[in-house]
């Protein structure tokens, strides 16, 4: 078993803009309990940095990332993964339908794990400013260079792993419709989606959940649940093309190519907009 904390975090370059997703992915066998002492100091910070160029942050990116992480592993039979329930993108039909179709294809068992805030042993805002520190002072003009840096950003216990990806990266999970709800009760006074602590992404296509992390596993409405394998050629690409930048942050690039070397001005020349 291999306990990773992966700090998803996307460096969207055109529209500068960046997201983080705090997620610690356990490879192997369930953990009872939280996050906690022993387990804890197995952490191992990896950070991963998609550099688009384009793009915004939709549950599909996230999902995209996840599930491209996930599919590089192929070893282990059940992943697990935490997240501090607050984000709104950790709870949502579209990443449950992405991790149940990663389920069924990969025949892996995946068990999403909600940990109260307080618990958690999240540690992005290092991760961010190790980063900060290495690109201070540095002349960056290319996404390239970007990547080179937060290569070098830390050396032990190793480098983050860094990913240069473009548009083609993302899948648009969000026709996909395995689960129709994450809702776990029927009734008004029922569990809601907030009261879950745990899902479970049986390969079999079914899914289960808790309400607490110490009960036993509960089976997610059927009626909630689609049993369709035709449903795999839903998932498309998310981005048919480069994004283009808006007319004046591509009027400010231009500007700035008087303070750019010229062996770079093609880049931003040639940038859609
Ligand atoms: C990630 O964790 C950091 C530090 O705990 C927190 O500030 C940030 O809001 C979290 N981001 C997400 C997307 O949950
Ligand atoms: C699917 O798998 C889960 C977990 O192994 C099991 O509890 C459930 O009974 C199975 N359901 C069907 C319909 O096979
Ligand atoms: C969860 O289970 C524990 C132990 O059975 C219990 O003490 C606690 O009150 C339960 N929490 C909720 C929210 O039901
Ligand atoms: C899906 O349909 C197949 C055949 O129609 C059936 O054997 C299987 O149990 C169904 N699975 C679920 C999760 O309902």
């Amino acid at each position: 078993m291999k306990i990773i904390q992966l700090h998803f975090y996307l460096l969207m370059w055109s529209q500068a803009t960046e997201g983080l997703l705090n997620i610690t992915v356990t490879l192997g066998a369930d953990l009872s309990g939280g996050l906690e002492g022993e387990e804890a100091s197995l952490l191992a910070p990896e950070q991963v940095q998609f550099d688009t160029g384009e793009g915004s942050l939709s549950a599909s990116e996230f999902a995209s990332c996840i599930v491209d992480y996930l599919s590089a592993h192929t070893e282990p039979d059940t992943f697990i993964l935490w997240s501090d329930g607050c984000g709104y993108q950790n709870r949502n039909a579209v990443l449950s339908n992405a991790l149940l179709q990663f389920s069924m294809k990969k025949n892996k068992v995946v068990i999403q794990k909600y940990l109260e805030k307080g618990h958690t042993q999240m540690e992005c805002d290092s991760v961010h400013s190790v980063i900060e520190r290495r690109l201070r002072d540095q002349d960056v003009y290319l996404p390239a260079e970007y990547v080179n840096l937060m290569n070098k950003a830390r050396v032990k216990p190793h480098p983050y792993e860094v990913k240069y990806i473009d548009h083609t990266f993302f899948q648009d999970f969000t026709k996909l419709r395995l689960c129709k709800s994450l809702r776990p009760g029927v009734r008004a006074g029922d569990p809601t989606v907030h009261d879950i602590r745990a899902i479970r992404y049986n390969n079999n296509g079914t899914m289960d959940f808790k309400i607490n992390h110490s009960d036993d596993w509960h089976p997610h409405p059927s009626h909630q649940l689609r049993n369709s394998t035709s449903d795999s050629h839903t998932v498309t690409p998310l981005y048919s093309d480069r994004l283009k930048i808006n007319e004046l942050k591509f009027k400010h690039l231009q500007d700035l190519k008087e303070v750019i070397p010229k062996d770079f001005h093609s880049f931003y020349n040639n940038l859609l907009h």
